[in-house]
């Protein structure tokens, strides 16, 4: 649904021939295959070893040469300082915890290099559908949310002190399909969040409750052409730059 994204973070990030880019989160390489495309020497670290078998064939078809990495963005298994430009599209936005996501972020990128990232903002589409799914299942929460990675305050406050002034913006994916509930049917399928939800509330006979709920929400972002189902879902972009030296104040290892 979003094959679009990829190549759009790899062009805000402004990835380059030459430069080793990690795609964090990165599943079957929607962003690191068009990343690994301009030349860049590229590594793809997800958690889910399917989907880095399915990502190694796409790039094999492609003709592209990518690491693929079994990995946990809270640990990541890769060096201090490794990678010119970290990348994840709506990837990061799905691990647990955003604050250890955010220091392996960092940690990985050298100094002076470059983190960009593209996550579903809770306003939008994409956002109302998340939320929604995250009271229908009572997901408990710690005081970070996956969707503050689509606010520009919490990626400032999960970020700002080892980058400088990030540059933000707010742009829209397109999502189609032949109606609302076939959207959500598809997503329902398809859709790691929506998969866990729709199997763990069928069991309980309080999946058609949410699905009908997924239905309204769609509905209400449908802009509906010729009958068919489109939406517009926003998302954030957020392109920083690591500081080229360590920060005395608030870099634990040079504070003596
Ligand atoms: C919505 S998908 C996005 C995948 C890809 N970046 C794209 O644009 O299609 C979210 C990805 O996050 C991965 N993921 C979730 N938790 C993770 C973790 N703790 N460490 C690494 N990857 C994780 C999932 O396996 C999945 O591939």
């Amino acid at each position: 649904m979003i094959p679009l994204l990829g190549a759009r973070l790899t062009e805000i990030a402004g990835v380059q021939a030459g430069d080793d880019v990690l795609d964090v989160a990165a599943g079957t390489g929607n962003a690191a295959l068009p990343a690994a495309a301009t030349g860049a020497k590229v590594t793809a670290v997800d958690i889910t070893v399917e989907l880095l078998r399915a990502g190694s064939e796409r790039a094999r078809n492609a003709g592209l040469d990518i690491r693929w990495v079994h990995g946990d963005a809270h640990a990541l298994p890769l060096r201090d300082s490794s990678f010119d430009r970290v990348i994840s599209c709506v990837g990061v936005q799905f691990c647990a915890d955003p604050p250890t996501t955010a220091a392996e972020l960092l940690r990985v990128c050298r100094p002076g290099g470059w983190v960009a990232l593209i996550a579903w903002t809770r306003e939008g589409f994409i956002g109302q559908v998340l939320s929604a799914v995250a009271k229908a299942t009572s997901v408990v929460s710690s005081i970070w949310s996956p969707l503050d990675w689509g606010s520009e305050e919490k990626v400032s406050l999960l970020m700002a002190q080892q980058v400088e002034p990030i540059a933000f913006g707010r742009e829209h994916a397109l999502m189609a399909a032949e109606s609302a509930a076939g959207w959500v049917d598809y997503m329902a399928d398809a859709y790691g969040p929506l998969v866990r939800a729709r199997t763990a509330l069928a069991s309980r006979g309080e999946w058609d409750a949410l699905r009908l709920r997924l239905i309204q929400i769609a509905s209400a972002h449908g802009q509906g052409t010729g009958g068919k189902f489109s939406a517009r879902a926003e998302y954030l972009t957020a392109v920083m730059r690591r500081h080229a030296q360590p920060n005395p104040r608030t870099d634990p290892k040079v504070r003596g």
